[in-house]
């Protein structure tokens, strides 16, 4: 399988179809400026992310699995249809336990290389939400930026809600050296304190304890500075109007799966999302949302 896509959708020095972990197949995208991006065709999961100086952005539990069925513990997981456990659905969807399908790779004219993965129903999908669907994820790698757009389109007869996020897993030196800023004065829900409503007042998050929030209606430009590093990465979204800051800290790390103990210290979950107000689509309809990094 792996060598019928790299005959289909290989492209000499930018795109390569090879196993990866467990001889899952992974696409690696390469830039010519040394960026580098490599995405499995399992949970549709961007894996890892190299700036052209090749310092890695994204986080990787060396606990994490990479089996059928299983969710990859960093990396950028897809919510969808569900976010977290706000439904009967598993927590956070299907989308990041099921295969998806590479249908395009390539080389633009700015010489940005793309690949674009999808996600259709399945019978295990029908079985637990009974809605046909397409999810489309385009990962788009540049010289210090990678872009991710979502777009699901509605192939059935009837309409359905979802929401969606990008679970983005970043890897930072050190948590308490760490802030997102941008956020001042947008009101979020705290899940750590019984999903209380409170504003945010200063202009940057500092890391101290479990924190888990979804800021509500954000600002579509944020920045995470990565103090320890000596590095920050502006966050840009457009059409995903929520944003989760997430941390698990010590005690719910103990209790997370596919997560070493101490791994906390070295992430920091900044989500873009359609979270608090679901989107509903009409037979027909799409909806689209991109989040670019850049570092
Ligand atoms: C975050 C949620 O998005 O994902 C947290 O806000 C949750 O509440 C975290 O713990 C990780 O979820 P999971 O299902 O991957 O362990």
């Amino acid at each position: 399988m792996i060598k019928k896509l790299q005959t289909e959708f290989g492209i000499s020095q930018a795109v390569t179809i090879a196993p990866g972990i467990n001889g899952l197949p992974k696409v690696v995208l390469a830039h010519e400026s040394g960026s580098r991006a490599e995405v499995y065709l399992h949970a549709g999961h961007v894996t890892s992310w190299t700036n052209a100086k090749g310092d890695e952005l994204l986080f990787l539990s060396r606990e994490a699995l990479f089996a059928p069925g299983k969710e990859i513990r960093g990396g950028i997981p897809v919510c969808f249809p569900q976010f977290s456990d706000q439904g009967p659905l598993p927590p956070h969807g299907f989308a990041r336990n099921s295969e998806w399908h590479l249908v395009k790779t390539e080389v633009l004219g700015t010489g940005k290389v793309a690949a674009r993965l999808q996600l259709t129903e399945s019978e295990d999908s029908l079985a637990i939400w009974p809605h046909k669907f397409a999810l489309v994820l385009g990962v788009l790698l540049d010289m210090n930026a990678l872009t991710i757009s979502t777009q699901v389109v509605n192939t059935g007869a009837d309409s359905f809600q979802f929401q969606t996020a990008l679970h983005t897993y970043f890897r930072v030196a050190d948590i308490h050296r760490t802030s997102v800023r941008g956020l001042e004065g947008v009101s979020f829900i705290d899940a750590v304190r019984e999903y209380r409503r409170d504003v945010e007042t200063g202009p940057s998050i500092r890391f101290s304890e479990e924190t888990d929030r979804i800021y509500v209606d954000a600002p579509d430009s944020l920045r995470l500075d990565d103090e320890g590093n000596g590095r920050s990465i502006v966050i840009q979204k457009r059409d995903m109007p929520d944003v989760v800051v997430w941390n698990p800290w010590i005690e719910k790390s103990h209790r997370m799966s596919y997560l070493g103990d101490e791994e906390y210290l070295r992430i920091v979950c900044v989500e873009t999302g359609r979270i608090v107000s679901p989107c509903e689509l009409s037979p027909r309809d799409q909806w689209q949302g991109e989040t670019t990094f850049s570092c």
